[in-house]
């Protein structure tokens, strides 16, 4: 596993792959990893002749100081816990290798970069259109993993894709769970303990509304969710809503015919939460 800061050393180190006709699996992921990551890390290797994974902490994607601020980093522990999975690449940029000058480029992808995360995190998906393309150019995989966790994200990522035709096959990977059910994040090492006994009643309330959605209209289910975790004095949730996953417009009713995705983002003290799963009715 080599790890490289520059752009130049990855080129070199691709090209020579490339013409070998290797095909090349990325992962990008801000650092911080957990099993969630590593399972997009494991898939790539089982999938591609050569992986690389980038760690890189994109400033442009953080619509909050404090969250960039307080954005956990753990280089070395991270490098320790990939070592074993037959990584071969770890792209490690500085902020100026990505950054020379200001990315001024302004990504329109209309309704799937307005709505949930879009809405309350404004510029968030412009940031990550920004670096994902800049590391793409940089990497030009094969395939990239993205996880179904942050699932706006994935969304937007295959608009990308499709809208500058690069050409990259974008892999979903499922959402990866502590024992107790709350999704994987780097976020979660930031919850006291009592914040994260009480951050499980997000997960929990997700798998109950399914039994739920066999009785209740949409709206009434989203109503359940919202109050039963806000009745929770730790936790405020800033929206859930149920949407199709294409245009991720909201679901009227359980009888139309579009996959139907239930996405959640809650507060939990200063600290903001995702998760999202899937109605099958
Ligand atoms: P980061 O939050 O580090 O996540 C990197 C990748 O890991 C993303 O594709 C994310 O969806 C996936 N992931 C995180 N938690 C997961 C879980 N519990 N189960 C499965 N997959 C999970 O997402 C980003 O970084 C950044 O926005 C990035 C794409 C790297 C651009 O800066």
């Amino acid at each position: 596993m080599q790890i490289l800061n520059s752009q130049l050393q990855l080129n070199t180190a691709l090209n020579s792959l490339r013409a070998l006709k290797k095909t090349i699996g990325f992962v990008p992921t801000m650092g911080a990893l957990h099993d969630g990551h590593l399972s997009l890390v494991a898939l790539s290797t089982k999938e591609t002749d050569v992986t690389v994974v980038s760690i890189f902490v994109n400033p442009t994607q953080f619509n909050d100081a404090n969250d960039l601020k307080n954005y956990p980093r753990t280089l070395e522990s991270d490098l320790e816990k990939l070592k074993p999975l037959n990584v071969d690449y770890v792209f490690v940029p500085y902020e100026n290798e990505m950054y020379p000058e200001p990315d001024t480029r302004v990504f329109d992808f209309g309704n799937i970069c307005e709505v949930m995360e879009g809405k309350h995190r404004p510029g968030h998906f412009n940031g990550v259109a920004q670096i994902v393309s800049k590391l793409f150019e940089a990497v030009k995989p094969n395939k990239a993993y993205f996880g179904e966790k942050d699932f706006q994200q994935l969304t937007i990522i295959k608009q990308l894709v499709n809208d500058l035709k690069l050409g990259v096959e974008i892999v979903p990977c499922p959402i990866v769970r502590e024992p107790d059910g709350l999704a994987m994040s780097s976020r979660n090492m930031r919850l006291t303990p009592i914040q994260r006994k009480n951050a499980v009643l997000i997960s929990q309330t997700l798998f109950e509304s399914i039994n739920l959605a066999k009785t209740l209209s949409v709206g009434s289910l989203i109503d359940w969710v919202i109050k039963t975790i806000d009745k929770n004095a730790e936790l405020e949730v800033e929206y859930f809503e149920i949407v199709d996953d294409i245009r991720l417009m909201p679901i009227q009713l359980w009888s139309e015919q579009n996959n139907k995705v239930g996405c959640i983002a809650v507060k939990v003290g200063d600290i903001r939460l995702i998760d999202n799963l899937t109605y099958k009715l």
